[in-house]
């Protein structure tokens, strides 16, 4: 390999700071294969950074000339980190006796589990611009990384998260049609927590909406979405136009069972296959790890767990818990349509799911009773036509025979039709499970 100009961030907040600098640019300066072309004067800076206060820092930035490769120059970092007293692996954001970060690698963009270059937050650390600048980079002319990326394009899409598989990065998927709220936001914090990369999907799927839909009229606001995605801490975001999505020839559907039968899959003939073939297309364009779903769609999980496992992909469905307004109103893109007393109104499929939850704490454990005590509660509400309202087995939502039940979840949609336009509702709760 060639040799290239590369960039050290060095920093420590523990025990002597300067000397521990020192040592590590001498070190750096006797390793063979590297040459120290300038060193940065050492800065204090406070701490920035999530978790309790720390000490401040000490910064500085090395200039190497190597023909060594950067995962190389992070090994030769992490040993220096080690010599200096710094227990390997260690928890993020704690205090350190010395810190050697990568920043750049002449003008390579590597982004892999361990490392990503250039540093994906050197923009936002004067620590680090400051000592750069005082090198002779030019820091404005290195290109500023999108947070999140978008990429429209599914065959770019794939290729991105090809690349993380081979840098050994978990990737969790969080399928979303926008108009994101605080639900989508919590599914995303979940993959965050649990995966390296993070994507967010953002397509509003013409397959899934029955031509009486409201396909035309479904929200959509990317640039709102994007500044969603990025403080919920997700990389990429794949948003396709629905051309892109599905070429002219695309025909080929999922099919899908019992699990899609009735409820949701009674009303909306065809939903459940289009959720499931859009579904399985960006699992298979992204090939992620972990696919995050909600809860409040509790039919679709169902159908998608069955379709994940018929299909074989190597994926984990995280089932994530229902997000609730302060009033209990299941967060949902189609609650903006609900005119002022609607809104007020829409309370009732909550309050009714609560009501059959309450009956079967105190003892009712017929099926048809405890339905009976929600419909009441529903049936008050005259501004709520009632859809349906089931009682179905967990995990799978099978039908439950009539009589006595153990467990169960309460699914209930409702139409609002007195607005400006109408709006479909949709809520569910387990009988037994953790609860509001
Ligand atoms: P969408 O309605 O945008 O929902 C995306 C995901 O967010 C779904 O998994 C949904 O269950 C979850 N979600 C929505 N509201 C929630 C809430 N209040 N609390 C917790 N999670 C919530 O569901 C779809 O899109 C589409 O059918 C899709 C799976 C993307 C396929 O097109």
């Amino acid at each position: 390999m060639r040799e290239v100009d590369a960039y050290l961030g060095l920093g420590a907040n523990l025990g002597d700071r300067e000397r521990a600098l020192r040592v590590a640019v001498q070190r750096l300066q006797a390793t063979p294969g590297l040459e120290v072309v300038a060193c940065s004067s050492f800065r204090e800076s406070a701490f920035v950074g999530e978790g309790p206060a720390q000490p401040p820092y000490l910064n500085g930035v090395v200039h190497v000339r190597t023909a060594l490769p950067a995962a190389t120059l992070l090994a030769l970092g992490k040993a220096l980190e080690r010599e200096a007293g710094r227990a390997l692996p260690a928890p993020r954001n704690q205090p350190r006796p010395l810190d050697i970060d990568v920043l750049l690698h002449g003008g390579q963009t590597i982004d892999t589990r361990e490392l990503v270059v250039p540093h994906p937050r050197l923009h936002e650390r004067e620590f680090v611009l400051t000592p750069l600048r005082e090198l002779g980079v030019d820091v404005a002319a290195l290109a500023r990384p999108a947070r999140p990326r978008v990429i429209h394009d599914p065959a770019e899409f794939a290729a991105v998260c090809t690349g993380w598989h081979e840098g050994g990065c978990q990737i969790g998927v969080v399928p979303t049609m926008g108009a994101l709220h605080e639900g989508h936001v919590s599914l995303m914090r979940l993959a965050r927590a649990e995966n390296d990369r993070v994507i967010a999907t953002i397509f509003v799927n013409p397959l899934q909406f029955g031509p009486k839909e409201d396909f035309a009229a479904y929200p959509r606001d990317l640039q709102a979405d994007l500044g969603r995605c990025g403080a919920a801490g997700v990389d990429l975001v794949f948003a396709p136009s629905v051309a892109q999505m599905y070429d002219p020839g695309f025909c080929s559907h999922v099919a899908v069972g019992p699990a899609a039968e009735g409820m949701e899959g009674a009303l909306r003939p065809g939903h459940f296959s289009g959720v499931a073939t859009v579904v399985a297309r960006l699992f298979a364009l992204c090939r992620a790890h972990r696919g995050y779903f909600g809860q409040k769609d509790a039919q679709q999980v169902a159908v998608l767990r069955r379709m994940t496992r018929d299909l074989g992909f190597p994926l984990r469905l995280v089932e994530c818990p229902i997000v609730r307004e302060p009033d209990g109103l299941a967060m949902s893109s189609r609650n903006v349509y609900l005119g002022a007393a609607d809104r007020r109104a829409a309370t009732v499929l909550f309050r009714a799911l609560c009501a059959g939850r309450q009956a079967f704490a105190h003892g009712q454990r017929h099926r048809d009773a405890l339905l009976e005590v929600a419909r009441t509660v529903v049936i008050a509400e005259r501004r709520a036509s009632l859809d349906y309202l089931e009682l179905r087995s967990e995990p799978d939502l099978e039908p439950l025979p009539a009589g006595p039940v153990d467990h169960g979840r309460l699914l209930i949609a409702a139409r609002f039709v007195d607005g400006a336009r109408p709006v479909r509702l949709l809520d569910n709760l387990s009988l037994t499970g953790p609860g509001a």
